[in-house]
């Protein structure tokens, strides 16, 4: 531990990005110390605040189905799980998921059996926009999530509502989606009519999860819809496009409908990324990656310059002009653009799951040229003892929680921070015995602990997922949830995994108890909450 201490000291000397360093180190020295006189008893005696608010989080075509019912159009994965099903690993879709479109009391009774203090959740565009446009409202849509918050806010968790998590309404990737120059223009539009018909009762909003994900892997990759694969150009041009419609959506959500209580921010898929060794090649790998990999989607809004970063945009300035391009495949923004970015949020979102090594020099591949990757040209690395769990790209990371929250504290003066989403993935066969993600929430759990203690300004933990559901490309292959979901019964009958007995008790005492044992697998709720 101490090592690794002393390697981020040096580190930070030439990379005034891992400043982060110095508390990281105190962490380390404090965790040893915990260590020295490890025992249950000393750890319990960290709490988390009273007003800390946990929860856990979903996403509409993951759990809703429903896809065509009263009303609701057509979105890119519908499209593309109906036109292209072989691209999933099991061929299923979305079409009915864990039906919360029907089973929506039960998910809300679900939250009340854990204690939640707050429920992440999104809307379908296509259900409250059939076409995308602002032009014609589905008031059936519009009712479903009527339902969905007034149930919530009857037994006092609090919504917080991800307006874009991936389902764009099809009618819109006909005319381009984010690839349009006029797609901030058609999310504004959406805010719009969400602000004005939830805004009364939701005050917790995120505009975009994971731009990474949307951009990169839908648009420059065929690893999410729309698949579009237009590699080196793709990613790029639907980040300028995403940050400026997140802009968009904040500027019109404080201007006209947060009153003195109402937050707006975005999230970010924050793998942590550390140099595989302390040569300047891989500080600098490390450092493209990150850039590549969020810092594109977020320095224009987080950082004191704003625009996007400069290290990448280099990179893609002088490969584009080696290529041939007549001009660079990094868009511009104007001044306007940038200053109207700067600055846009009251909080930064973090979805957390792993950390890889990075290397400049070893494991690396071949990429298509031009692609982000061959781009930024890193290799990654995650070490075989770093336990395992069903998705090939989920490693428990030793502390990349804690870590990835230190950096963000330095590196954007320490913003209020939500974990929008943390979690594991098991496989059905497995049951309902999660040991493996009950071991992997306590060591989270810890970590929030630890930068806590280290000040960041982080408010809430929102765990991934209520209930398993429908995992993108991997189908129902892999399992998130708290609660295991019977995708077989028409009821899609929800049952407790022992995590979240374990997780429960977490909100309930507001310890981390590491011997805590449920003791039997019955839920109830607990009266009061
Ligand atoms: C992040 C995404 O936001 C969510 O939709 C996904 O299911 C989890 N990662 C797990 O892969």
């Amino acid at each position: 531990m101490l090592h690794i201490s002393q390697k981020f000291k040096d580190m930070c000397e030439v990379n005034p990005h891992l400043a982060s360093v110095v508390d990281y180190g105190l962490i380390i020295l404090n965790l040893g110390v915990l260590a020295i006189g490890s025992n249950a008893f000393t750890r319990q005696q960290r709490k988390f605040p009273e007003d800390f608010m946990f929860g856990t989080a979903t996403a509409s075509y993951q759990i809703e189905g429903g896809w065509d019912a009263d009303g609701k159009g057509e979105n890119i994965w519908d499209h593309m799980t109906h036109t292209n099903p072989t691209v999933i690993k099991d061929q299923s879709n979305g079409d009915i998921a864990a039906d919360s479109y029907n089973n929506y009391k039960r998910d809300v009774e679900m939250m009340r059996e854990l204690g939640l203090d707050a429920y992440r959740f999104s809307l379908s565009w296509s259900r409250i926009l059939p076409d995308g446009f602002a032009n014609r409202i589905n008031d059936a849509g519009v009712q479903f999530y009527n339902n969905y918050i007034n149930e919530m806010l009857k037994y006092g968790i609090t919504p917080m509502i991800t307006l874009y998590h991936w389902d764009l309404p099809q009618k819109l990737q006909d005319l381009g989606g984010f690839l349009n120059p006029l797609f901030p223009e058609w999310f504004e539009d959406y805010s719009r009519v969400v602000f004005d018909l939830f805004g009364d009762r939701v005050k917790y909003w995120i505009t975009f999860n994971e731009p990474r994900e949307v951009c990169y892997q839908g648009y420059d990759t065929v690893t999410m819809a729309p698949i579009l694969n237009a590699t080196g150009i793709g990613a790029y041009l639907c980040a300028k496009h995403l940050v400026l419609a997140h802009a968009r959506s904040y500027h019109l959500y404080k201007k006209e409908f947060a009153g003195d209580d109402g937050i707006c921010g975005i999230t970010y898929a924050m793998t942590w990324t550390e140099p595989l060794t302390d040569s300047k090649e891989d500080e600098i790998a490390t450092e493209l990656m990150r850039q590549a990999d969020w810092g594109i989607y977020s320095e224009p809004i987080f950082s004191e310059n704003g625009g996007f970063p400069k290290e990448l945009t280099d990179v893609v300035n002088q490969k584009s002009k080696e290529q041939g391009f007549s001009r660079s495949r990094m868009p511009e923004f104007t001044k306007e653009e940038i200053e109207f970015m700067r600055g846009a949020y009251d909080f930064f979102g973090i979805n957390h799951y792993t950390g890889v090594l990075v290397s400049g020099t070893e494991y690396l591949q071949e990429h298509p040229v031009p692609s982000m990757h061959d781009d930024i040209n890193v290799g990654t690395f995650a070490p075989s003892d770093w336990p395992a769990a069903a998705s090939s790209w989920l490693k428990q990371s030793p502390d990349s929680l804690l870590k990835i929250l230190l950096l963000i504290k330095e590196k954007y003066n320490n913003p209020v921070m939500y974990i929008t989403e943390n979690g594991w993935s098991t496989r059905l066969e497995q049951g309902l015995e999660d040991d493996d993600r009950v071991r992997y929430y306590r060591a989270a759990l810890e970590n929030v602990l630890d930068a806590l203690d280290a000040g960041v300004n982080l408010k809430g933990y929102m765990a991934w997922s209520l209930m398993d559901n429908f995992e993108w490309m991997q189908g129902y292959t892999e399992r998130f949830g708290l609660y295991e979901v019977d995708f077989e019964d028409p009821a899609r009958t929800r049952t407790p995994r022992k995590s979240a007995f374990i997780y429960k008790e977490v909100l309930r005492t507001r310890v981390v108890d590491h011997d805590y044992e449920p003791p039997s697998m019955i839920m109830t709720i607990d009266e009061g909450k």
